[in-house]
C-alpha cells in the first residue's frame, strides 16, 4: 500500500485548479444507466472511486470510455446484476440502485462499502422506493428491489441526522421514469444533487426544486443521451484553501464555486483567514493571527462534514480553545488520535472535540482511517516540522485527484513512495 512522505514545515505557494466534484460525478455516472442512448461527462476527476464505477456500470453491460478528464457511458442493454465485489468496496455505488429501479423495475446490490465513518445505514433509500411500489427485501447482505410499478407520490426522506444525500439523489433517479408525480420532502440541498437534477433534465426528466428541501419529480416515458460537465469540487477547494492558512501560505485557486462554499469561507473568515474571491477564483492567506473558532457540522448550505477534519487541524494550529461538533455521522472523529500523534491536543466529549490549539505540531508517522480524515493528516504533516509518513493512502486517491503532485506543484515536499 502506499504512504505519502511530507517534510512539513513549507508554506504553500502557487496556483492550482479546482477539480470536478467526486460527489457529484458518481451519481451522475449511475444516472447514464437511465437511458440506452450515449452520455458524455466531462470534467470528471481521475480517482479510484471514480475507477470503480466505471468499472461497475461496464459489469452491467454499459460500454464506458474514459478519455482524460471525459468519461462516455452508453448503457444500450443492461444485465439485471453487477459485479457484487466491487459494489462492495464503495459506498457511492448505492446510486445505482435508483437508476436500475427505474429503468428495468428490478436490482439487486449488495449493501455498500465505503469510508468508516459510523454505521452507514440506507433505510431511508429504501423507505423512498417503497413508497414508490417497490418491494425490498435485504438478504444475505445483498438488497432485492422489485417493481411492476413505479407509482409517482409524496414521500419525506428526512432521517435522526437530517436528510440524505445519495438517498435523495437514489430516489430522485427512480422517481423521474414512475408514473405521475412524486414529491420529495426533505430532501437534500446539497449542490451535488442539484448538479444531478440538471443532468437528469438535460435528459429529458421533469425535476423542479432542486436544491430545496422539496423536489417535485414529474415522471416521464424515456431519457435520452446528453453532454455534461460536472461541477466543481466543493470539499477539494475548501482542503486546499485550509492547507494555505495551515501552512501560512499563498494559495490561488482557480474554477471553485464560492456560491458552494458559503460556511466554509465563513468561518475561516472568523478564524482570520483572508480569502479575496474574483469570479470562480479564491486567493487564501492567513489574514494575521489565527482565532479559535467554534464549528457544528451540519446538512447544506451549513458547514459540512467532508470539511470538519480538516478545520480541525487548523484548530489545532490556533492558539485557544476551538470546538468542532459533528453532527452527521457519529463516529468521524478517528483522526483524532493521529493528529495526538502529531502532538496535537484534542479531547471528544460527545458529539464535540475540544480542540486546545497552538501546539507545537512535529512530524511523525500516521494511519489514515478515512478519505477526509487523511486529508486532515496530511495538511497536518505540511504544517509540522520534521517528517510525516501517511500510510493506508488509498483513502485519499478515492477523493483527491493527484493530491501529492498538486500539493508538490504548491511547493510542498511531499512524496508518494510506492510499497509492496
Ligand atoms: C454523502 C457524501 C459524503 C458526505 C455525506 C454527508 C457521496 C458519495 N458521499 O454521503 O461524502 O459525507 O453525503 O454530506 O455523495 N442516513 C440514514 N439512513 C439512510 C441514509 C443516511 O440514517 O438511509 C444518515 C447517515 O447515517 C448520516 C446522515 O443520514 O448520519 C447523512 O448521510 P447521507 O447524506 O446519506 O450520506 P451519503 O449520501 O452516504
Amino acid at each position: 500500500m502506499d504512504s505519502l512522505l511530507i517534510k512539513g514545515g513549507v508554506p504553500l505557494h502557487g496556483e492550482v485548479s479546482v477539480s470536478g466534484a467526486k460527489n457529484a460525478v458518481l451519481p451522475i455516472m449511475a444516472a447514464t444507466l437511465l437511458t440506452p442512448e450515449k452520455c458524455v461527462i466531462r470534467h470528471v476527476p481521475d480517482l479510484t472511486d471514480v475507477g470503480f464505477m466505471a468499472k461497475i456500470l461496464a459489469s452491467l453491460g454499459a460500454r464506458v470510455s474514459v478519455d482524460g478528464d471525459t468519461v462516455t457511458v452508453q448503457a444500450a442493454k443492461l444485465k439485471p446484476v453487477g459485479d457484487y465485489e466491487l459494489i462492495r468496496k464503495m459506498r457511492g455505488s448505492i446510486c445505482i440502485l435508483g437508476p436500475l429501479l427505474g429503468r428495468q423495475r428490478q436490482a439487486t446490490v449488495s449493501l455498500p462499502g465505503g469510508c468508516i465513518i459510523g454505521t452507514r445505514p440506507i433505510d431511508l433509500h429504501l423507505k423512498g422506493m417503497r413508497d414508490l411500489g417497490a418491494s425490498v427485501t435485504v438478504e444475505g447482505g445483498y438488497v432485492n428491489v422489485r417493481a411492476r410499478r413505479l407509482i409517482g407520490c409524496d414521500l419525506f426522506l428526512g432521517g435522526r441526522a437530517g436528510p440524505t444525500v445519495l438517498g435523495t439523489a437514489n430516489v430522485m433517479m427512480a422517481a423521474v421514469l414512475a408514473e405521475g408525480v412524486t414529491t420529495i420532502e426533505s430532501a437534500a440541498c446539497e449542490p451535488e444533487v442539484v448538479d444531478l437534477a440538471y443532468f437528469l433534465n438535460k435528459m429529458g426528466a421533469k425535476i423542479l426544486g432542486a436544491g430545496s428541501p422539496t423536489i417535485t419529480v414529474t415522471g416521464v416515458k424515456q431519457l435520452h443521451g446528453v453532454e455534461h460537465e460536472v461541477i466543481p469540487d466543493r470539499i477539494e477547494a475548501a482542503t486546499f484553501a485550509i492547507a494555505a492558512a495551515a501552512t501560512d501560505g499563498e494559495v490561488i485557486l482557480h474554477g471553485a464555486r464560492p456560491d458552494h462554499m458559503h460556511a466554509v469561507l465563513d468561518k475561516l473568515k472568523e478564524a482570520g483567514v483572508k480569502v479575496v474571491r474574483k469570479g470562480l477564483t479564491l486567493t487564501v492567506t492567513r489574514g494575521g493571527r489565527l482565532k479559535p473558532v467554534d464549528v457544528t457540522t451540519l446538512p447544506y448550505s451549513g458547514f459540512p462534514t467532508d470539511v470538519q477534519a480538516q478545520m480541525m487541524v487548523l484548530m489545532a494550529l490556533t492558539p485557544g480553545l476551538g470546538i468542532i461538533t459533528e453532527r452527521i455521522f457519529e463516529s468521524r472523529f478517528m483522526h483524532v488520535s493521529e493528529l495526538a500523534r502529531l502532538g496535537a491536543e484534542i479531547a471528544i466529549e460527545g458529539p464535540s472535540a475540544i480542540v486546545k490549539g497552538g501546539r507545537k505540531l512535529s512530524g511523525a508517522p500516521v494511519m489514515a482511517s478515512d478519505l477526509r480524515a487523511s486529508a486532515a493528516l496530511v495538511i497536518a504533516g505540511l504544517a509540522a516540522q520534521g517528517t510525516t509518513q501517511v500510510n493506508r493512502i488509498y483513502h485519499l486517491d478515492r477523493g483527491y485527484e493527484k493530491i501529492d503532485q498538486k500539493l508538490r506543484g504548491l511547493g510542498a515536499r511531499i512524496q508518494r513512495i510506492a510499497q509492496e
